[in-house]
């Protein structure tokens, strides 16, 4: 197996592998680059939904997504689907999955099952070096604060995901939820300082209005979408990429309108976060 970094602050490429025979030297590997690159990217796996699984529980135990429609007979595999006449797509838009739960999920894992003949790349960034780049007095500021996370807007019955992607997310009321993580937390693996917030879920600083938030929020949120910090990746059917959601943000560019593009997702339990010391 090699493990090659393809940007400068996020993502590396795992060549001469074959996710379906890893060994437990092999996982030990994976789960140190993991930390260290944010995202590993795989090419030409071609897994059953079986095998997907059993390569996702080597790492840890599934967390059921609540609101995405599944693959059939695979209620641990969701199905992030657009279909050709479908303008919406799953996961436009900058975010980390699962920040709202009290234990939000280590990482996903997305396999391509069926690509555009161009586009529908997606982007991914470190909420890591976007931190290490911030100045000494704000990084001060942020140690001190805890932040409100979310789904209600985006996976209630009235949620904007929900309504722009009807049929694909289930508007399950009784399951949406709220949680508080530190600004600025620990990565669990590797112990690196991360900014831990995203436009999609993040409502507000804990103790602060919505209003008096948002200008702060918007300055982050700029800062960390930068160029610099982000990849882009290409897939292909058999392309996996397995972010962390506590290291990185994705996007999926919604860029191939009359296309289907079908992926499967499986997402890994992750733990508490703990932040910085004050
Ligand atoms: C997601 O946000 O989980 C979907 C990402 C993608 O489809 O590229």
């Amino acid at each position: 197996m090699k493990i090659e970094p393809v940007s400068e602050h996020v993502g590396a490429l795992v060549r001469d592998i074959d996710v379906r025979s890893v060994d437990d030297a092999d996982v030990a590997a994976l789960v140190d680059a993991w930390g260290t690159y944010g995202v590993l990217f795989f090419q030409g796996q071609t897994l059953t939904p079986e095998e997907h699984i059993a390569f996702a529980e080597r790492f840890a135990p599934i967390d059921v997504n609540k609101f995405f429609g599944t693959v059939d007979g695979y209620p641990q595999i969701a199905q992030v689907l657009k279909e050709p006449d479908q303008d919406k797509n799953i996961g436009g838009g900058w975010h980390t999955d699962h920040s709202y739960d009290t234990e939000p999920a280590w990482g996903s894992i997305l396999l391509a099952r069926e690509t555009p003949p161009t586009g529908g790349d997606t982007m991914f960034a470190s909420v890591g070096a976007a931190y290490d780049a911030l100045s000494d007095g704000l990084k001060a500021t942020l140690a001190g604060l805890k932040v409100r996370h979310s789904n209600r807007h985006v996976f209630g019955s009235t949620g904007y995901s929900t309504k722009a992607n009807e049929g694909r997310i289930n508007a399950n009321d009784h399951l949406l939820s709220d949680a508080v993580h530190p600004a600025v937390v620990l990565h669990p693996v590797s112990g690196r300082k991360l900014l831990y917030i995203n436009p999609a879920f993040t409502r507000g600083f804990d103790g602060w209005t919505d209003e008096e938030s948002a200008p702060l929020l918007q300055y982050l949120f700029a800062h960390m979408r930068q160029d610099a910090f982000t990849y882009r990746f290409e897939w292909a059917p058999g392309s996996i990429a397995m972010w962390d959601n506590r290291s990185t943000w994705h996007n999926a560019l919604n860029d191939y309108q009359g296309h289907r593009r079908l992926m499967h997702r499986i997402t890994i339990a992750g733990t508490a976060l703990a932040g910085v010391a004050v």
